[in-house]
């Protein structure tokens, strides 16, 4: 359902991907307190890519299951891979102090997590948020 993806191998591009993660989970009624909490996810994976990577994609896609939509955004790279899921996903292991507190503070953002990574091959994280309904 019409994927976005932008390249990203830069300051400017994480926020590029920013911007259009406000845009589409705006535009798909997510309230600003999930709107942040999708952006600063994006934010976390795109500066990873420019980190560790030097360069990748982050890609955005509206997703539907059932009765329920969501945003799903995939960040991809080809680079050297993540030597210790285990170690990387651990609390306090990232080095970066910001807002959204490395891998597992992505984890803890989003509703769905799913990271695959190959040493020398590059990296993919799939994060999902579903939109809840107002009752
Ligand atoms: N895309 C990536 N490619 C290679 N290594 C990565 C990537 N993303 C994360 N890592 C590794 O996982 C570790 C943990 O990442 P993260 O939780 O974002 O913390 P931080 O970036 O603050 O160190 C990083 O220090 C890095 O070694
Ligand atoms: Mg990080």
């Amino acid at each position: 359902m019409g994927d976005k993806t932008i390249q990203v191998g830069d300051e400017l591009d994480i926020v590029a991907a920013r911007q259009a993660g406000r845009e589409l989970s705006r535009s798909l009624g997510f309230n600003i307190v999930d709107q942040t909490r999708i952006t600063t996810a994006i934010s976390e994976l795109a500066r990873n890519i420019v980190l560790y990577a030097g360069k990748g994609t982050i890609t955005l896609r509206k997703v539907k299951e059932g009765d329920r939509f969501g945003i799903e955004i995939t960040a991809r790279d080809s680079g050297s891979g993540i030597d210790d899921v285990e170690l990387a996903m651990q609390d306090g292991y990232s080095t970066s102090n910001g807002l959204g507190a490395g891998l597992p503070g992505v984890r803890r953002l989003m509703d769905e997590f799913e990271l695959k990574t190959a040493l020398g091959k590059g990296t993919t994280v799939r994060i999902v948020k579903w939109l809840r309904k107002n009752i």
